[in-house]
């Protein structure tokens, strides 16, 4: 059980003030599992209640881990004053103060962002200590050659001399613009490109499609999200 003031947790996931959250309970618009609430300093379990407010479920939750399908031509950010983000793209059932994308994808890089607001989790996913692997699906204007895999498994040096850790490197589709799967276990600035580039090659559109054991919903359109289940969380952190 873990008990917290009622308009202190309705403030959180909705953006209201507290004196507003005091007045939706007061004019008994608020609902906590099924039961209209009347008193603002009432506790709610957000292990177990279920809140409503104006008709509206909200989910009380401490903590939301959801997996989103970026869409090209998105920020990777909790907020931009002119361009759309991440974190604008959450269905309204899912809103709360304090979301923000654990970890970027470049602004044309689709696929999986996992969006949060848990610091605590978000670091230990991040952590170059962690080396949790995320796997890509890179485009690519050129073949694929077996000195490429080998060279992506002893550890790609970047065109400004940095070496990247060993990252896995298979062909998914071949043709004149083939599609290879690539698993890194680092997350530096256009990492994935740049490691192409490096190779002589280009990518012509990128996609994240796992994070750890656990891989994006296919069910999941371009901006669509759902929540991660709590069973799935864990295998984030599976060095696959
Ligand atoms: N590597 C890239 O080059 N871009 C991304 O968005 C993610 C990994």
């Amino acid at each position: 059980m873990k008990l917290e003031r009622l308009d202190k947790i309705i403030a959180a996931r909705t953006g209201y003030s507290r004196r507003d959250a005091k007045e939706l309970i007061r004019r008994g618009r608020v609902e906590v599992s099924g039961k209209t609430a009347r008193t603002p300093d009432a506790k709610i379990d957000l292990e177990a209640d279920t809140l409503r407010v104006e008709g509206r479920e909200l989910l009380v939750k401490e903590h939301l881990y959801l997996m989103l399908n970026k869409p090209a031509g998105v920020l990777s950010a909790a907020r931009d004053p002119k361009q759309p983000t991440v974190v604008d793209l959450v269905p309204e059932k899912f809103r709360r103060t304090g979301l923000f994308p654990a970890g970027r994808l470049d602004k044309d890089t689709e696929g999986f962002v996992l969006i949060t607001d848990d610091g605590e989790f978000a670091h230990r996913i991040l952590s170059p200590k962690s080396h949790i692997p995320k796997t890509y699906e890179a485009r690519l204007n050129g073949p694929v050659t077996p000195e490429m895999i080998r060279a992506f498994e002893d550890g790609v040096y970047l065109e400004d001399g940095i070496l990247c850790l060993p990252a896995r490197l298979r062909v998914l589709e071949e043709g004149p613009h083939p599609l290879a799967e690539v698993v890194i276990t680092q997350g530096m600035y256009h990492q994935v490109k740049r490691m192409f580039v490096s190779h002589g090659r280009k990518v012509l559109s990128l996609r994240r499609t796992a994070m750890g054991g656990l891989r994006l919903d296919p069910k999941l359109a371009p901006g669509e999200a759902r929540e991660i289940l709590d069973k799935e969380l864990g295998t984030i952190l599976d060095k696959i």
